[in-house]
């Protein structure tokens, strides 16, 4: 697949050529995964001519407390965060639908080899790529139980969205393609339904909304916090609790949710169908999600930042 690169990127302080961004090899984040990241979606809307990012100042807030853990000092407030990434996007002049990157990583150290993080020096970069679909949003996605577990909080927090983990969601995500499925479900290491590769999960049952909760070793989505919102909003009842593997295959619907992945359908598990193919309520959550993320609902504006004045 051809990816059209973008002109400019962020990092130390200045916007350079895309071609002149480079880190050193030495770089501490590349040998340690001692980064933090974040991912954001702008949408373009055609009619006003405009292009809304979705949540930014939640996306990073939740990059300040990601940092908080892992002892990089990010020195850009929300807002400085929020000002560098409409001057990233317009400076690139997108007009489609794109994917913001942060990352906040360790550089280089006094020492290149070490585990003390604490001495080595933090640094920022932010780029943005156009981009559709993670995952295919119509047509259903064939799943797996991962065989790897959700790495546990007491190892590395999966609410920190720190770069090492991903190690975690990219042997699961590996693995599920190779057996010739769309996508993998960890289970914790107690054995609950934790969420996938890089998304979270809701399954429906008896036209209740169910997500895992936040025990459960998960990334706290904002996109999950979004759906739990609008579902209740449009009268859904929503519940957050523990989910076994079996409940997987007697749930009426399931679906995914990202920033990344939007809001897709699961219509197989482990070889088994969702019972209901139609999902009615899948379906009615997934339209009223992007009339929201594309500035088509007037009540959810304020979730949406304009790049263009
Ligand atoms: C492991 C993991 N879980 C869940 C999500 C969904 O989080 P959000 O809705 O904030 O994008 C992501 C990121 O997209 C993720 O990497």
């Amino acid at each position: 697949m051809e990816i059209d690169l973008p002109k400019f990127c962020f990092l130390e302080d200045t916007f350079v050529p895309w071609e002149e961004a480079k880190v050193p090899v030495s770089t501490h984040a590349l040998h340690y995964g001692t980064a933090v990241f974040a991912g954001l979606r702008g949408y373009w809307n055609e009619e006003e001519h405009q292009l809304y990012v979705f949540r930014i100042r939640d996306h990073f807030e939740r990059l300040h407390d990601s940092v908080r853990i892992i002892f990089i000092d990010l020195k850009y407030s929300v807002d400085e965060l929020i000002d560098i990434t409409k001057e990233l996007l317009r400076k690139n002049e997108f007009k489609c639908d794109v994917y913001i990157r942060p990352l906040a990583f360790k550089s280089v150290g006094p020492k290149i080899v070490g585990m003390d993080i604490t001495t080595v020096p933090n640094s920022f970069l932010m780029f943005a790529l156009g981009f559709g679909e993670y995952l295919p949003l119509s047509g259903g996605l064939h799943v797996c139980t991962s065989t790897w577990r959700r790495i546990p909080d007491v190892c590395i927090p999966a609410r920190g969205k720190i770069s090492g983990a991903y190690a975690n969601s990219c042997l699961a995500k590996s693995e599920a393609t190779l057996s010739g499925f769309n996508d993998a479900v960890f289970l914790t290491e107690d054995g609950y339904v934790s969420e996938g590769s890089a998304m979270n999960l809701f399954i429906v049952r008896k036209g209740t909304i169910i997500t895992t909760p936040v025990y459960a070793d998960i990334l706290e989505g904002i996109t999950r916090r979004t759906l739990m919102q609008v579902a209740r909003d449009l009268g859904i009842p929503v519940e957050m609790r523990p989910i076994h593997r079996s409940e997987l295959y007697v749930s009426d619907e399931i679906f995914f949710c990202g920033t990344g992945v939007q809001l897709a359908p699961v219509t197989k598990v482990d070889h088994r169908e969702v019972k209901n193919q139609e999902m009615p309520v899948t379906k009615r959550i997934q339209k009223t999600y992007f009339d929201i993320v594309r500035g088509k609902n007037e009540k959810y504006r304020n979730w949406l930042t304009p790049i263009y004045e």
